[in-house]
């Protein structure tokens, strides 16, 4: 119930910022009417916990067409019969009184054999499913025109030690645990866990930043196909990219538009809003390349000393302030370097919080994967049109900023809250092996 809370206080902090018109108005066809997300997220509710879950006949079955998000692309949204501003809040509390009357009579202990009710599975899915539509809701908010509304304090500044930093850092080769099959609240596509064997690599100890981005810039990048994979320098013409989404040109430098504010592009911190083909070709403009997915993971998650998985960077403890930028306390990222409390064992920091990170792979199934509850979740997705992202920003709930959660989208997508570190393969000479578990620590 706390973490239903959670996203239900965020729903209403990034809804009641806005008047009624706004509400309604389609700020870009990229994304839906916020109207529309407030009542999907009660139509939702209504469907996989009052009634599935419930076994109750539910509030609203009547909308399910409206809200389903298959049948109407984003675009359409805003000539569907919609709830008013006034019926959705009205409607999503209903739906919320019906939830608690669920969750308090329902078995949610982990050997329940309903696998929707065990370990509560589908009050964190449903927690997660409302956390994820807020992160939509604030990419709308990136997007609309006209004066700031949302207000949040910046993050610290840099640690003294982030200019310090080694610019990579190693990861040995040898079998890492990539997925889980023990976290509850994980999602179809995280599971299960398996043995996947990554080869020796070096990854960026950082997020790149706009610094880094601007130079590739500034140096032609945007210019020259030699840079680009073909159909990411066939979009790049045909769409006019010449910068990250929200830059302008300013003399010689930058601005950007971050929730209603113009402001210089802060060189410390890592760019946010470029497309795959971007990362891509910055990455190897660099003389490197974007990582895979298990090369993030493993970064992420393998601790070499106990030769296990852990659930985030820094261990097993649940997100705090200390470990990373999660969960909207701050509408921007922060500083390369920052949050040395959530490093991960090979000394990578920021891989959870403050940008999504794009890898190099298509978004494809795990080694026995099943479908649960939904297909419509993950399996329609698996194939060559989305490539990952791992890592979640500074809009993305800790409920959902799992070490194991995986992101995805069509590459050529700048409104979400996605940047990239890149990496490189291990030399012959520097190749050292994986130290075996326990070695080292007396
Ligand atoms: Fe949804």
């Amino acid at each position: 119930m706390a973490a239903l809370e959670a996203a239900r206080r965020r729903t209403e902090l990034l809804t009641d910022a806005v008047d009624e018109a706004d509400l309604l108005a389609q700020h870009s066809p990229l994304m839906s009417p916020l109207v529309w997300d407030l009542a999907h997220i009660g139509s939702q509710e209504d469907l996989w916990l009052v009634r599935e879950a419930g076994g109750r006949p539910g509030l609203r079955p009547d909308l399910d067409h409206v809200y389903d998000a298959f049948r109407t692309p984003r675009a359409d949204r805003p000539a569907l019969p919609l709830l008013s501003p006034e019926q959705a809040r009205a409607y999503l509390a209903a739906v919320r009184e019906q939830t608690a009357d669920v969750l308090a009579t329902v078995d949610t202990s982990p050997e329940q054999p309903d696998r929707l009710l065990a370990g509560a599975f589908v009050f964190g899915m449903l927690a997660q499913h409302e956390q994820q539509h807020d992160e939509t809701m604030l990419a709308t908010h990136q997007l609309r025109s006209g004066p700031p509304v949302l207000d949040a304090p910046a993050p610290p500044p840099a640690p003294a030690d982030a200019a310090l930093l080694p610019s990579e850092v190693h990861i040995p080769g040898g079998p890492f645990t990539m997925g889980t099959s023990t976290e509850p609240w994980a999602l179809d596509n995280e599971l299960p866990a398996h043995q996947v064997d990554v080869p020796g690599f070096w990854l960026d100890t950082v997020p790149v930043t706009n610094g880094a981005y601007a130079e590739f810039i500034a140096a032609g990048g945007y210019d020259d196909p030699v840079w680009w994979t073909p159909e990411g320098w066939a979009h790049v013409r045909e769409a006019g990219l010449e910068a990250p989404l929200f830059w302008e040109r300013d003399g010689e430098g930058w601005t950007r538009r971050v929730f209603g504010r113009t402001e210089p592009v802060a060189a410390d911190e890592p760019v946010v809003h470029v497309c795959w083909y971007e990362a891509d070709a910055y990455a190897r403009w660099a003389g490197r390349r974007l990582p895979t997915e298990a090369e993030w993971e493993k970064a992420a998650r393998h601790d070499p000393a106990t030769g296990r998985s852990r659930r985030y960077p820094w261990g097993d403890a649940e997100p705090g302030p200390e470990h990373a930028n999660l969960g909207q306390r701050h509408l921007r990222p922060a500083p390369a370097g920052s949050y040395p409390q959530g490093a991960a064992p090979s000394g990578a920091r920021q891989l959870l919080g403050d940008v999504w990170e794009w890898t190099s792979s298509d978004f494809a199934p795990y080694p026995g994967f099943a479908a649960f509850p939904y297909k419509e979740y993950s399996e329609v997705f698996f194939g060559p049109d989305y490539k990952v992202l791992r890592g979640g920003a500074f809009g993305v709930s800790p409920v959902v900023a799992r070490g194991t959660f995986r992101n995805w989208d069509y590459p050529i997508r700048r409104q979400i809250f996605a940047g990239f570190r890149t990496a490189r393969d291990e030399e012959p000479a520097e190749r050292q092996a994986d130290p075996a578990p326990g070695a080292g620590r007396g």
